[in-house]
C-alpha cells in the first residue's frame, strides 16, 4: 500500500467554519500535509474529478453542491493513508459514521458529507495531480 492520499474539505464544512478543526483532527491522526490550498470548483471542475459517478443518479447534484463554494484541497502523507484516512472520516452516510469521526461530527448528510477521501493509490495520485503542479507539493 501507498502513503499517500488526497482530500478536500466539501463547500458547506468550510463555509461552515470548520477547516481548522478538520485540519487539526487530521494532522493529530498522523497525517501530514504534503499540499494544501483553498480553491473555487467550476461546473466543469466539478464534472471532471466525479467523472467515474457520472452515470450516477446523484451525479448532478453531488457536481452543484461541490462548485457552490469553496473547497480545501490537501495532499496527505502516513503509513497505510488511503485506510486510515478512511477510517478517519467515517462512513459516506454520516448517520451510518462512527462516533469521533470526521464526518460523523461535521456532516449534514450523504452529499454535504464534510470531506473527500480517496479511495485508492492509483486515485490519489490522479486526484492530487488534478489540482497541485508539482512545485505544489512538498
Ligand atoms: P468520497 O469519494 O467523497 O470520499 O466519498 P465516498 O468514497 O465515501 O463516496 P462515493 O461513493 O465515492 O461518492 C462520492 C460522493 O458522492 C456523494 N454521494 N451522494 N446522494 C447519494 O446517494 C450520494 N452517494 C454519494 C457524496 O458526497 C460522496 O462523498
Ligand atoms: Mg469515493
Amino acid at each position: 500500500m501507498g502513503n499517500l492520499t488526497f482530500t478536500m474539505i466539501k463547500p458547506r464544512a468550510v463555509e461552515q467554519g470548520f477547516t481548522g478543526e478538520i485540519i487539526q483532527q487530521i494532522t493529530a491522526a498522523g497525517f501530514k500535509i504534503k499540499a494544501m490550498k483553498m480553491t473555487l470548483l467550476s461546473k466543469h471542475d466539478a464534472e471532471r474529478f466525479y467523472a467515474v459517478h457520472a452515470e450516477r443518479p446523484f451525479f448532478g447534484s453531488l457536481v452543484s453542491f461541490m462548485s457552490s463554494g469553496p473547497i480545501v484541497a490537501m495532499m496527505l502523507e502516513k503509513d497505510n493513508a488511503i485506510a486510515d484516512f478512511r477510517k478517519l472520516i467515517g462512513a459516506t452516510d454520516p448517520s451510518k459514521a462512527e462516533e469521533g469521526t470526521i464526518r460523523k461530527k461535521y456532516a449534514e448528510s450523504v452529499e454535504s458529507n464534510a470531506v473527500h477521501g480517496s479511495d485508492s493509490d492509483e486515485n490519489a495520485m490522479i486526484e492530487s495531480n488534478f489540482f497541485f503542479a508539482d512545485r505544489e507539493k512538498f
